[in-house]
């Protein structure tokens, strides 16, 4: 090969050659351009080109000279600047991953309904305790020691020495609001209770109640129905109610609360029992033992109660045929709330 063979070759070389880091672009300056390198060379055959060729030869070995210091600046550049960006691979232009928001509980949502319906006429929202005693459970309630209607709510004690006992309703709280409240009293609890009770489509172990207590003059059974009417009215759409008389220790007289089953639109389903109406709780006028054991005048006062329980009344609200879904906090279940 002659010089120009040579530097022709030497130049093709140069512009063929990929460098992937700078260590590369280092050895590549070493190899053409370095002062061993082969540039050298080239410029010391120089001497034996014709004088008419030297011109350009030597053109073609700056050309050469030129790309090589290309070559390694693109290098350079290549391997330092964006190594960054590089190794961060991030696809900033992919879509983004939605933000997971939770969803109210539906016990929650009709709980706060509720209290919203009752709040519009004039109740306020009271709170007791969980862990209560014996008197405001049950002696103050009118169920003395021994009083077979105790057998009627399984209880879970703490500890029974100890007068320590888990609420079976919210009824207590009636009792703790009179004994430090004067009437007019017009209150509603909301709360957890809890029952020894085998769990089932229909029954749970722990649930929720709201309380209802109002004492005033000359309050009478039609300021109760009106009331329970109005509440179905606005959480159902449909005052479809009936009054069942009942008993309970604490009320007198006393009736259970049905409403219309809006799950089979009452013509019968497991729900209902087949019998076209949904118990969701108890109610009455408040018995005078009552309010004499709450430090309430009887001469002057009297008053209605009611208890109705969150579950049954959310399960007729949404069609929900199993009381466990509530509390097994299954996303695909919980989801349908948002
Ligand atoms: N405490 C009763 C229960 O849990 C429900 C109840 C009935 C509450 C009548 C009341 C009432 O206030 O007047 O079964």
């Amino acid at each position: 090969m002659n010089p120009f063979e040579q530097a022709e070759k030497m130049l093709q070389d140069i512009q063929e050659a990929t460098l992937n880091s700078i260590e590369e672009a280092e050895q590549f300056r070493i190899k053409y351009i370095g002062s061993k390198g082969l540039l050298k060379d080239l410029f010391a055959a120089m001497k034996d080109i014709p004088n008419e060729r030297k011109k350009d030869f030597g053109q073609l070995v700056n050309q050469i000279k030129q790309s090589a210091e290309a070559k390694i600046n693109e290098a350079k550049q290549a391997n330092t600047g964006s190594k960054k960006s590089k190794s961060s691979g991030e696809d900033l232009t992919a879509p983004g991953i939605p933000y997971e928001v939770g969803t109210r509980h539906p016990l929650s949502i009709v709980k706060n309904e509720m209290i919203e319906i009752f709040k519009r006429l004039g109740f306020v929202v009271e709170d007791g305790p969980e862990i209560e005693d014996d008197w405001h459970n049950f002696t103050a309630l009118n169920l003395p020691e021994n009083h077979p209607a105790r057998d009627m709510q399984d209880t879970f004690y703490i500890d029974y020495n100890a007068n320590k006992l888990l609420r079976t309703h919210t009824s207590s709280a009636q009792i703790r609001v009179m004994e430090k409240q004067k009437p007019p009293i017009r209150i509603i609890t909301p709360g957890r209770v809890y029952r020894n009770e085998t769990i089932s489509a229909r029954a749970h172990c722990t649930f929720h109640q709201v309380e209802g207590l109002y004492i005033d003059k000359d309050v009478s059974f039609a300021d109760l129905k009106q009331t329970l009417y109005y509440f179905a009215k606005e959480m159902f759409g449909s005052d479809n109610i009936r009054m069942r008389p009942s008993y309970f220790p604490f009320t007198e007289p006393s009736a259970e609360i049905d409403v219309s089953c809006f799950i089979c639109d009452a013509k019968g389903c497991a729900v209902c029992k087949h019998s076209g109406w949904v118990e969701i709780g108890g109610c009455g006028m408040v018995d005078p033992a009552v309010l004499t054991n709450a430090g309430i005048d009887t001469e002057e006062y009297s008053g209605f109660a009611f208890g109705m329980g969150i579950e049954r009344v959310t399960m007729l609200k949404y069609g929900i045929n199993d009381i466990r879904l509530f509390f097994e906090n299954d996303k695909r279940f919980l989801e349908q709330f948002s």
